[in-house]
């Protein structure tokens, strides 16, 4: 996610600049810049990748200036690249910004300008704001920001300096920003780890709120212009405490930003009722769909298979990567090939990609780092907007795979004329408070993972939407706490893995109830006739699954299709508290790297 970091003050301020981007590395990024206001007016430094890189371009020591802002961009709009990173400026160089968030009225607003003169360089939503203040500047720099913010809607966290000004002027709406508070000098930070090496005085800003900030004070007013006194909170948190947002681990923290990163994913494509995607496919000629993936990503592939055929009637094949690039796969111009991946770099992912587009094939991408070799790769894609994903156990980019999945489903159902059903359209809102209501469940996870924590082996299992769900709790587990575990379609069991049950092999059974709930029951029956013992995801209604077993989970209902997301976050947390006791670092587990570019 992206970083904000402001400076006014007498010390150098680049280097401030640069130390506070570092601490906001943990947030991921892919690009950064910074604007110094030196006497020769705004100088601007970008980089794409690391901060290092930054550092090279900026060099040691020479830069004078009095004050600054800068950035780490997670690209939302446009990829990667120098031109998009922020600060951006206006064409005259008078006005620097940078802007965390989105600008929901973006493309409004950049008709307006450029029908007035005003040229647009880069692919953000960012770059207008800059544009709008100067147009604005006419006397009073703040009052200027404020009329540019009055046109605004979406979500920022703002930070702006002027080539005249000697201060900097900080916004928000939705994206969080702090002052940091020194003796004769004042810091800007969308993250309080940004500054705390230097003050541990914070104010906290509110939406709707503007601070101008100068080297001796700050004052804050609202949009409306009134004067609002703020509380100065002192700090006592460490640092990593702090990036870690409290959570002792980035999957801890990763787990429970699952309802926001829903909301971001969802964020403006269901509207009255309908979803809107902007996918240029022509149903007429296509014939199948084949989802290629590998891990986490595979398993929400195979939930896709169910929501797309069940929404579409068009036959979906899912396939892992690494296979399909190497099996010289049947597909032509009249299929779409779906790549699914998290970090949009996996090496199987890209070449069966390739592989499909040599072949012919139309090709949609669902991925979550923007401007990334697959994103760019892809003729069209639906981004996830899970935000970054640090640990390597992935858990929210699953979550918003899914969602992407079921709202392609339910565009592609629309564009043959059928409506989405309504009440799948009401649990999409509702969803992100049924995961906090899982969230909840943390704690009694934790006293089921004590009881399992020496086992050496478990089977997963679930049916229908759950099967691919079974899998990916096994994964979980297998991949951060070391356990051997195996995810299998209920159903199967009797073909074999039955064999395997006995009291030193727990089951973890999916069974929320839907069209198969009575079978999955047998499934149980068979199960612990033969010593074995359960633990069991259920719903809270559900009375007849505690007379089976002691070691029950409970979670929210939502329409089935939905269901997977729901019963995933128990299974995340199941393996984080198992691998928490065994004392494993489970954001970065043995042999295994977050994104793999290597076959
Ligand atoms: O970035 P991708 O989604 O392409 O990554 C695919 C897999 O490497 C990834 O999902 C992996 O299985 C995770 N460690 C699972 O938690």
């Amino acid at each position: 996610m992206c970083g904000i970091i402001g400076y006014i003050g007498p010390r150098d301020v680049s280097s401030v600049l640069l130390g506070g981007l570092k601490r906001l590395e943990y947030r991921g990024y892919d690009s950064a810049g910074l604007t110094i206001k030196s006497p020769e007016g705004l100088v601007t430094f970008k980089a794409v990748g690391k901060i290092a890189e930054l550092e090279k371009k900026v060099g040691g020591g020479n830069l004078k200036g009095d004050l600054g802002i800068a950035h780490t961009r997670w690209a939302t709009h446009g990829e990667p690249n120098e031109i998009n990173a922020h600060p951006h400026l206006d064409a005259k160089g008078e006005v620097a910004i940078v802007h965390n968030g989105i600008i929901e009225n973006y493309y409004a607003l950049k008709d307006f300008l450029t029908k007035e003169g005003f040229k647009i360089v880069s692919d953000t939503d960012s770059e207008i704001i800059a544009h709008l203040i100067q147009k604005f500047h006419n006397g009073s720099f703040p009052e200027a920001v404020a009329k540019a913010l009055e046109l605004i809607e979406g979500t920022f966290g703002l930070a702006v300096i002027q080539r005249e000004e000697n201060k900097i002027i900080a916004a928000r709406r939705g994206s969080p920003l702090v002052l940091g508070l020194g003796e004769g000098e004042m810091f800007i930070a969308s993250d309080v780890s940004a500054v705390l090496d230097y003050t541990k005085k914070i104010v906290y800003l509110n939406d709707d709120e503007l601070a101008i900030v100068e080297r001796d004070g700050y004052s804050v007013k609202n949009l409306k212009g009134e004067e609002v006194n703020k509380k100065v909170y002192e700090i006592k948190w460490t640092l990593d405490q702090i990036e870690k947002k409290g959570f002792k681990h980035f999957m801890l923290k990763e787990i429970f930003e699952q309802p926001e990163a829903v909301i971001n994913t969802l964020r403006g494509r269901v509207k009255e009722g309908k979803i809107k995607l902007s996918l240029d496919l022509d149903l007429n000629s296509l014939r199948r769909i084949v989802i290629v993936a590998c891990g986490t990503s595979w398993h929400s592939a195979l939930i896709g298979k169910y929501l797309l055929e069940k929404n579409t009637d068009i036959p979906v094949e899912v396939d892992y990567a690494s296979e399909f690039r190497y099996r010289d796969p049947l597909v032509n111009k009249n299929d779409l090939v779906i790549v699914i991946s998290q970090s949009g770099e996996t090496a199987d992912t890209l070449a069966a990609l390739k592989e499909a587009k040599a072949k012919g094939a139309k090709t949609l991408g669902i991925i979550n780092v923007v401007g990334s070799t697959i994103a760019r790769e892809v003729e069209m894609g639906i981004y996830s907007h899970a935000g970054p994903e640090i640990g390597v156990a992935s858990t929210k980019a699953f979550t918003v795979q899914v969602i992407d999945l079921l709202l392609l489903a339910l565009f592609l159902r629309q564009e043959k004329g059928l409506k989405p059903e309504k009440t799948i359209i009401n649990d999409l809102e509702v969803l992100p408070e049924k995961i906090k209501e899982v969230l909840k469940q943390s704690d009694n996870i934790r006293k089921l993972a004590k009881k399992f924590v020496n086992c050496k082996n478990i089977i997963y299992l679930g049916r229908g939407l759950n099967f691919p769900v079974a899998l990916e709790g096994a994964l979980k587990l297998k991949e951060i706490s070391y356990i051997h575990a195996e995810g299998y379609p209920a159903a199967e069991m009797k073909h074999g893995p039955i064999a395997l049950v006995d009291k030193n092999m727990p089951v973890m059974f999916i069974a929320t109830q839907d069209g198969t709930y009575e079978k999955i029951l047998s499934n149980m029956e068979e199960i612990k006739a033969r010593g074995g013992e359960i633990i069991a995801i259920i719903n809270k209604e559900d009375k007849r699954i505690s007379r089976l077993t002691d070691n029950i989970i409970k979670v929210p209902s939502v329409s089935n299709e939905l269901m997977p997301i729901i019963n995933a976050v128990p299974m995340q947390f199941f393996a984080y508290h198992v691998a928490d006791l065994k004392g494993i670092d489970m954001d970065k587990p043995r042999n295994l790297a977050k994104s793999v570019t290597v076959e």
